[in-house]
């Protein structure tokens, strides 16, 4: 199988994380677009979305499902969205499609984040995918400065802003084996908006897409 199809089986997979009558948290990329895609299929059985991204939110309505504001809603059932990379404890680097702010706001209105990945985003320990931070531009130099002394090297994602307006910072090199420290530390960083360690936020559940099937790894709350 294609990792595109490795993709559609679990975008498929995660329909059954979702509640008749729910507004479902949706987030951002080429995985979630195939759980839109199939949540089009059930759409007279759900109220309708709050979704991550500008992207997410044009597919949504393209097949007719409503897109309520985050402002709107004080809880969501479920948060359905992929990953770069994923631990065996649930947490992830997200990011890798710039709606990293957005999809930790979505997710933190969630009772569940059921995370839907093609096998090849689950690692050991993260950091080979280097980590997305969003940031506020007067604060890039200290904060590749900060990052350099973590032994870590930023670069600035080239012509591109976030849906925010605002700019992100790649870093690489960082093996991240305290990720729920790593999150904290980096999140005070004066001009850090947003870092991509999903580990307060992380996976609840994972939908692995494997040649196989479909793995589930389910994780521990805490
Ligand atoms: C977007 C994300 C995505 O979930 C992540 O980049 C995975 O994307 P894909 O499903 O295309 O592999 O964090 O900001």
């Amino acid at each position: 199988m294609t990792q595109d199809e490795l993709k559609a089986l679990v975008g498929q997979a995660a329909l059954d994380f979702v509640p008749e009558g729910a507004i479902v948290g949706v987030g951002t990329g080429s995985t979630v677009n195939h759980f839109i895609d199939a949540l089009a299929g059930v759409k007279e059985r759900i109220v309708g979305a709050v979704s991550s991204s500008d992207a997410s939110s044009a597919r949504l309505r393209a097949h007719g499902i409503p897109v309520l504001e985050a402002q709107a809603v004080q809880r969501l059932p479920v948060y359905v969205d992929g990953a770069d990379e994923i631990d065996g404890s649930g947490f992830m680097i997200k990011g890798g499609g710039a709606a990293l702010t957005r999809e930790k706001i979505v997710a933190d209105l969630a009772e569940r984040f059921v995370c839907i990945a093609d096998q090849s985003k689950l690692v050991a320990v993260l950091g080979a995918f280097p980590l997305p931070v969003e940031v506020i531009p007067m604060a890039v130099a200290q904060l590749v400065r900060r990052f350099a002394a973590l032994g870590g090297v930023a670069t600035l994602r080239e012509d591109m802003r976030t849906d925010n307006g605002l700019p992100i910072l790649d870093m690489r090199r960082l093996s991240i084996t305290d990720p729920l420290a790593m999150e904290a530390e980096v999140s005070q960083w004066p001009g850090v908006v947003t870092v991509g360690i999903f580990a307060r936020h992380r996976a609840s559940v994972c939908l692995l897409g494997t040649p196989q099937g479909v793995r589930r790894l389910d994780f521990a709350a805490t």
